[in-house]
Order: structure tokens, then C-alpha cells, then sequence
């Protein structure tokens, strides 16, 4: 399984806000793409499952080109679980995820498809939500329900965007493992924008960063998680410690805070930067 996008540029005006992607992705591998917010990670997996044709350039995958493939064949390939949108489904936990198998569909559920959406809710340690209503779930509980629903599709690819957002520590910690044994037992390219860089370096086989609108730098998580990078891409100063082979990032301050307060500029105690950056 291999995804190959070559000189893809999509803008949703004449302004582009891709351009000049040029990046292979390739499975069985946990692949996280990090970059700030805005940059234009959300659109990217959209052009590689279809909800968006790329304006120039050509996402193949296994040396098809997306364009050619037809949206069922597209579903029975490629799963996505959407950023926690407030989707709402006046319907069990069962039927939601039972919804991951339309694209195998035949006539009614089988038996088959039953048992595949109990597995995936035992497998994430939600089968006792199995009767509940998605409606009235927490919004971390309707993550993991999502994120059953992408995997009872039974995808080779399977995308997935801020799949940890709601969730407190032990369940990011614990979806990112799983999403990494997952890609090992089922043998399947799953691909995650991830917000938390410690949670993506951790797990990821291999990260891609994004910026201005472009791949900045792909690699492991111990070449693409520097000092350098992230202080270009996301205007951040923070120290980058090994633990265990891995990076891990402790953010220091923004590159702006640090210039003022190197420059003499006192900053006013309330402002609220995290606010003002986004
Ligand atoms: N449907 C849309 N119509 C117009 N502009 C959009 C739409 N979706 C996203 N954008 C813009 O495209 C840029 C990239 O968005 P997105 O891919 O969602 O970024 P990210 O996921 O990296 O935060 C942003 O400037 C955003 O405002
Ligand atoms: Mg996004």
C-alpha cells in the first residue's frame, strides 16, 4: 500500500493553500503530519480520500489515481475518521459503527458485520456502550466511537484527523498505540494529523511536517523533531530532549515572547497568547 502524491496544489480559491506537495507515504506504517493550525493538514487528507480533486499535480495510491477510482471502491480503501465534528446520530453506538460497513454492503447486516463492529468496540474497550445512544455520549466516548466506525470499515488506509483531541492523557496515549499496533497486526497505512508532537514523535513511524503550505520535512520522528523545525514552523522555543530514542519537545515560550523579553519589552501578565495565536 502506497500513497504517492506528486506537485498537488489545491487552494478553495484561486489562492492556493497547498502547493507544490510532492511526498510518498507507505504502509504497514504509523505516519503522523503535524503543523500549525491553518496550514492546511485537514485539506491534504481530503485530496487523498477524494472530498477534495486537487486543483494540479495527482495522488496515486498503489499506482492508481485517485481520480479514477470510484467513490465506493475509494470506501472499501480508504477510512477516515473526521475531526470531532459535532456530528450528531440519533441512533445506537451498534448502528453508528454498524454505518463503517456500508461500503462492504450487501443486502441487510449480515452476522459477519455484527461481530466485526463488537470486535472493533471490545478492541477500543467501548463495548459497554454498545446500547447507548451516540447522542448522549461524552465527547471523548463519541471519538473512540468514530474512530470504531473507520476501523470497522476495514480499510488498507486508514486517515484520521485530531483522533486524540478529546481525549484526557491515558486515552491519547492509548489510541496512539493502538492506531500503531494496528497498522503492524492489520497491516494497514494509518495516517493521523496530531496536534501533540510528544504523542506523534512517540508513536509515529514517521512524521511529515507541514509549512506555509508545503512539506517542510518528512522523516523519523528523531530527524523531523529539532529545534530548528519548530522554531520555524510553529514559532515556538523549546528544548528537544532524547528520552529513550525518542524526542520529546518541552516548549520554553513563543519566539515572539522571546524576542520582547530579550528586547526589554515587559509582556502584560493577562494577555493571552495562546488565544491571540490562533
Ligand atoms: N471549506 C473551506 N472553504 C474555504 N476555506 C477553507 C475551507 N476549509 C479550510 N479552509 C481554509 O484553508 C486553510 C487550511 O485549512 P485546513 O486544511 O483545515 O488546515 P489545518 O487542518 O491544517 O488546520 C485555512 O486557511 C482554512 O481557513
Ligand atoms: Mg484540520
Amino acid at each position: 500500500m502506497i500513497i504517492n502524491i506528486e506537485g498537488l496544489e489545491f487552494g478553495y480559491s484561486s489562492v492556493p493553500i497547498l502547493k507544490d506537495v510532492t511526498v510518498t507515504m507507505r504502509g504497514p506504517r504509523f505516519i503522523s503530519i503535524l503543523g500549525p493550525n491553518g496550514v492546511g493538514k485537514s485539506t491534504l487528507i481530503h485530496c487523498i480520500n477524494k472530498i477534495l480533486s486537487p486543483t494540479v499535480g495527482t495522488v496515486i495510491i498503489d499506482d492508481r489515481n485517485v481520480k479514477d477510482i470510484s467513490i465506493k471502491e475509494m470506501a472499501k480503501m480508504v477510512g477516515y475518521v473526521p475531526y470531532s465534528a459535532n456530528d450528531t446520530f440519533p441512533l445506537t453506538v451498534v448502528d453508528t459503527v454498524l454505518m463503517g460497513r456500508h461500503p462492504h454492503s450487501h443486502r441487510g447486516t449480515l452476522d459477519s458485520d455484527l461481530d466485526i463492529v463488537y470486535e472493533t468496540l471490545d478492541m477500543l474497550g467501548i463495548l459497554d456502550l454498545a446500547m447507548r445512544s451516540f447522542n448522549e455520549l461524552s465527547a471523548g466516548q463519541h471519538q473512540k466511537v468514530m474512530l470504531a466506525r473507520g476501523l470497522a470499515q476495514e480499510p488498507k488506509v486508514l486517515l484520521l484527523d485530531e483522533p486524540t483531541s478529546n481525549l484526557d492523557v491515558r486515552h491519547q496515549l492509548e489510541v496512539a498505540k493502538m492506531l500503531k499496533r494496528l497498522s503492524r497486526v492489520k497491516e494497514i497505512l494509518v495516517i493521523m494529523i496530531c496536534h501533540d508532537i510528544n504523542i506523534a514523535a512517540k508513536y509515529s513511524d514517521e512524521i511529515i511536517l507541514l509549512h506555509g503550505g508545503t512539506v517542510f520535512d518528512v522523516g523519523t520522528p528523531k530527524e523531523v523533531i529539532t529545534r530548528q523545525n519548530l522554531e520555524v514552523v510553529y514559532g515556538v522555543d523549546a528544548k528537544v530532549i532524547d528520552d529513550e530514542g525518542v524526542p520529546h519537545v518541552i516548549l520554553r515560550d513563543s519566539i515572539q515572547e522571546k524576542k520582547q523579553l530579550e528586547a526589554g519589552v515587559t509582556v502584560p501578565e493577562t494577555r493571552d497568547t495562546a488565544t491571540e495565536a490562533i
